[in-house]
């Protein structure tokens, strides 16, 4: 029999569902699409994906590059709407864009002309602008020191290192008190030990604030050291989700004691086997497209 508070609990509840979502990205149309109204370069990136996510839950999505991570999360975000198939949030369609969700972007994309405060209070007036100034500040006061910005609030993005923009991406995100956290690889694009460090830095502020997140990553080390699940990704055209994978090794979690966790080494070992599987089919393809045209 489950425990008494197995049923209420929420992390039993479904706080996020896709059912059947497909996205097409319509190409051009010639003379002859328009009796089908449909164009026969339509791309189809994304095919009958079916995920639900329970509340406090961390999912990362692991897939080949070009498989379609990102479309998937845009579509999660509201920038985009599936061409078939529904996106639910506590039971609600998605519509579009909405405060109850943060997004951290691969490419940072922060306002160049905005310190380090001025990128963050924006997020935060724009969400709450019926919040006191000193509301406002007092939030972003609170957000620069979680994720460890303190003393380079007076600083533009051009005088951030890479680490420093992605801790403001986060901490923008994060301000505005959204149920879920979107994060498309946003330590991607840094060095090891930077990476390592802001793994750590998610991992407490993850502790100390359980959200939802939906994580995209390349770093099959990155997903096991942080998620609960693991969705992994096939190859695109018309990409899916093969399999979701329980990681459920205790937390609060140390990287260095990891691998000592008991299959460890065996989710690794299938997660490399199915990139690599992945990957290696889009590889020999575009090979044969560049030999044979
Ligand atoms: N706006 C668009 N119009 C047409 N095709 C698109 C568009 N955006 C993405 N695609 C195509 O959809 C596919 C999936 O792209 P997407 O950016 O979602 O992949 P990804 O898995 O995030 O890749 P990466 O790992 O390199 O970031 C690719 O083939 C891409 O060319
Ligand atoms: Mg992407």
């Amino acid at each position: 029999m489950q425990p008494s508070n197995y049923i209420s609990s929420p992390r039993t509840l479904t706080h996020l569902s896709l059912e059947k979502i497909s996205k097409v990205y319509p190409g051009r149309q010639e003379w002859f699409d328009h009796l089908s109204r449909r164009s026969s370069s339509d791309f189809v990136a994304i095919a009958d994906i079916n995920l639900d996510i329970a509340f406090n839950t961390f999912v990362s999505i692991i897939g080949p590059s070009g498989c379609g991570k990102s479309t998937l999360l845009n579509l999660i975000a509201g920038l985009s709407q599936p061409t078939s198939g529904s996106i639910l949030l506590n039971g609600e369609p998605v519509r579009g864009p909405g405060p109850d969700r943060g997004i951290v972007f691969q490419s940072y994309a922060l306002m160049p002309w905005m310190t380090v405060t001025e990128n963050i209070r924006f997020a935060v007036e724009t969400v709450y602008p019926k919040l006191s100034l000193t509301e406002q500040k007092r939030i972003v006061h609170e957000y620069i020191n979680l994720v460890g910005l303190r003393g380079s609030e007076s600083k533009h993005p051009h005088e951030l290192s890479g680490g420093m923009k992605q801790r403001v991406g986060i901490a923008r995100a994060l301000a505005i008190n959204p149920q879920i956290l979107l994060m498309d690889e946003p330590l991607g694009a840094l060095d090891a030990l930077t990476r390592g460090f802001l793994q750590d830095e998610i991992i407490r502020i993850w502790e100390q604030q359980r959200k939802t997140v939906v994580l995209i990553t390349h770093s099959i080390e990155e997903a096991l050291l942080l998620s609960d699940k693991i969705a992994i990704m096939t190859r695109g055209p018309a990409a899916r989700i093969a399999e979701v994978l329980d990681v459920s090794f205790p937390r609060p979690r140390q990287r260095e004691s990891l691998v000592q966790y008991p299959g460890y080494t065996e989710l690794k070992a299938k997660l490399e086997r199915h990139l690599y599987q992945e990957t290696r089919v889009v590889e020999e393809s575009s090979i044969r497209t560049r030999i044979h045209g």
